[in-house]
């Protein structure tokens, strides 16, 4: 049988991993800035996280939601403590889509309503209501089309207002990236976010904060929206959350009722799932990281400024992009197969960083060094 051949792959075999680094199966060490796009948070293979779920293995993987299951609340308990949203409510599934797409069903059966504003560049997965929201035509197959989905301007508070005008008792969300990732790093403007907040108390909305890619403290906040200084009705969070094991979940507001069988799962909230997010968060508090990823994303923004060439060097904590020009498009192929640095990218020409919330200053200068080299290498080389 082949493989469905739907990602267009680097010729790279990695084997083994540990904290920000990768090696391939001839022992190449990789420095990873990209973190598997966004998903380890905490390091690979962090040794707190693999004892947590070889114990956790050893004693129970799975059983189903139809029993008790502890390690659930002591996750909700620590989520809580870390986002500080502890008076939501936690419902667990496995993937960011499902997340969003969970959210969206919340906020519909919530209000009685359909129609849905997100923003030019979204992303927010794959399934049916998740890309009916994404702002990709290539992703959104004819049985997803709707026009339960309203799309405006990112950033932009007149249509937002006069979107709300228009048709405010309809709107069921507006679902938002804090930091768009997949748009190629887009930070969402406080004001904006705020006026999302007050527009949707204002028409009985549903504020639906994706952090899948920019939460778990990635941004230097627990979630990215948090900049804003004003909640949001439900946060959906999937990536970090696991750093590599798949495990994804929302955060409810308090005002937003459940009612037996409205969403359901069969592997979501399982044990093994859960040691793995526990872990995660147990390794963020004692090793500071959403602290250390603000501080060590301030110091990568203030060197990549100061680099001639790059344009446009944005985003927070360790969620950072660059535009990259026309000269200089082969960059990531160049830091990848000549300086062994694996970065993420957005079309048509942005770098993104997303490395582990635990990169440490010299694996920082260790990739600006690669950086440098790189641009000078295809400086240097003669052209075509
Ligand atoms: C902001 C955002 N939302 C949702 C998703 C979908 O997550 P998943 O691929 O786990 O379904 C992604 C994935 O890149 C994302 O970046």
């Amino acid at each position: 049988m082949k493989l469905f051949d739907v990602y267009p792959i680097n010729d790279i075999t990695i084997t083994k991993a540990q904290g920000s680094y990768v090696w391939d199966n001839d022992g190449v060490q990789y420095l990873d800035m990209y973190g598997g796009h966004a998903v380890i948070s905490i390091g690979h293979t962090h040794p707190h996280w693999v004892k947590r779920i070889e114990d956790q293995l050893a004693q129970i993987a799975f059983y189903s939601n139809s029993i008790r299951i502890p390690i659930q609340q002591q996750l909700a308990d620590k989520l809580g403590q870390l986002s500080g949203k502890t008076d939501y409510q936690l419902f667990l599934c496995n993937s960011g889509a499902e997340a969003n797409e969970n959210a969206l069903k919340l906020a519909s059966f919530h209000t009685g309503r359909k129609k849905v504003i997100a923003f030019s560049k979204a992303f927010h997965g794959r399934t049916s209501l998740a890309v009916a929201v994404t702002d990709n035509k290539n992703y959104v197959a004819p049985v997803n089309e709707t026009d339960n989905a309203i799309f405006l301007p990112f950033n932009d508070q007149v249509a937002l207002k006069s979107c709300f005008e228009a048709n405010g008792k309809e709107i069921a969300a507006v679902i938002i990236e804090g930091i768009q990732g997949v748009g190629g790093i887009n930070v969402a403007d406080d004001d904006f976010l705020r006026l999302i907040r007050s527009l949707c108390d204002q028409y009985g909305a549903v504020y639906i904060a994706d952090s899948v890619q920019c939460g778990c403290g990635r941004s230097g906040q627990f979630f990215a929206h948090d900049y804003a200084g004003v909640n949001a009705d439900i946060y959906t969070m999937a990536k970090g959350m696991g750093n590599g094991f798949p495990v994804a979940g929302i955060l409810i507001a308090p005002h937003i009722q459940p009612k037996h069988f409205m969403l359901g799962t069969t592997f979501g909230g399982n044990h093994l799932a859960c040691a793995a997010a526990l872990a995660v968060l147990e390794v963020m508090e004692q090793e500071n990281l959403i602290e250390m990823a603000k501080q060590r994303g301030m110091y990568l923004m203030n060197k990549l400024k100061a680099i001639d060439g790059l344009q446009n060097v944005r985003g927070r904590g360790l969620m950072i992009g660059f535009d990259v020009p026309e000269h200089l498009k082969d960059l990531k192929k160049q830091l990848l197969f000549s300086h062994k640095v694996f970065t993420g990218e957005a079309k048509p020409n942005v770098i993104r960083l997303l490395p582990s919330l635990a990169l440490s200053r010299k694996q920082a200068d260790e990739f600006l060094e690669a950086l440098a080299d790189a641009i000078q290498d295809i400086a240097s080389a003669p052209s075509a």
